[in-house]
């Protein structure tokens, strides 16, 4: 039996193609201006870059205000240079509070705490509490693992939905088989790449040229697949089969 084609299709159903097919166009759309301008300017430079995409996911961990305070400005202040090293590797540690009171504290106390407590009065960071040097000592990690988790099943469940959804219209297109699966998958595959990215990114910044390949290989073919069915629903002919009867 010959497969059926867009141009068997009554109207009802080819409108009803149609629509799902621009609004599934339009939210495409639409979640790139959204990736734009949620992820541009992080590196504070306008468009959106690798760095903007490699601080979403693995952050910005060059270091924190408070060693980039005593390796500058603060210098200084450090009356031995191993209370120097000793407060790196506080921070390189991860910050314990128990190592805050034990080793950290006492150095504050000998050098910084004058002005950098409540009661000197002077607006800066108060690093007589650990409320208050976490301020100046976290770094920044990217997205967390839990956000991360939310965010890459909701996609896998959404995207998957629509990229089922546009494969069903198109399974009706008339081009080549192989074509035709090939543009059918490769969306499945390159989001689960693009997501599977995303968390190698945190963990290697290398990987934010995958999360962009695969985000792109993404766009490319369900914009395959849309304008071929849009251009063939409306356009293609059944072609003449009197000819072949004959
Ligand atoms: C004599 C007063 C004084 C002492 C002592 C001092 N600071 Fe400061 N600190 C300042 C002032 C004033 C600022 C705000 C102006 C600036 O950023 O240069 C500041 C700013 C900072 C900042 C914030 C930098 C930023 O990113 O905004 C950090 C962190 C800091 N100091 C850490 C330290 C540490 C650690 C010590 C002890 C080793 C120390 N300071 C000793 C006066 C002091």
């Amino acid at each position: 039996m010959r497969q059926r084609r867009f141009y068997d299709c009554p109207l009802n159903e080819k409108l009803l193609y149609t629509a799902f097919l621009l609004l599934m166009g339009i939210g495409y759309l639409m979640a790139l201006v959204y990736l734009y301008t949620s992820h541009e300017g992080h590196d504070r430079k306008a468009g959106l870059s690798m760095v903007d995409i490699v601080d979403t996911y693995y952050g910005n961990r060059s270091g924190t205000r408070l060693e980039a305070a005593i390796r500058g400005p603060m210098a200084g202040n450090i009356q031995k240079p191993e209370d120097r090293h000793v407060i790196v590797a506080w921070l390189k540690s991860g910050t314990p509070e128990q190592d805050y009171r034990t080793t950290v504290r006492p150095i504050l106390e000998r050098s910084c705490l004058q002005c950098h407590s409540p009661a000197s009065g002077l607006k800066i960071p108060d690093l007589s509490t650990y409320a208050g040097i976490r301020k100046v000592a976290n770094v920044d990690t990217g997205e967390s693992l839990h956000t991360l988790m939310k965010l890459s099943h909701i996609h896998l469940f959404g995207i998957g939905l629509v990229a089922l959804g546009i494969g069903l219209v198109f399974r009706l297109a008339s081009v080549g088989d192989w074509f035709k699966a090939t543009l059918m998958v490769l969306p499945f595959l390159a989001i689960f790449v693009d997501i599977l990215a995303w968390f190698l990114t945190k963990w290697d910044p290398v990987y934010a040229y995958t999360v962009v390949v695969a985000g792109a290989l993404l766009g490319l073919t369900w914009a395959g697949q849309i304008l071929i069915s849009l251009y063939q629903l409306w356009f293609l002919k059944a072609p003449d089969r009197t000819n072949s009867v004959n």
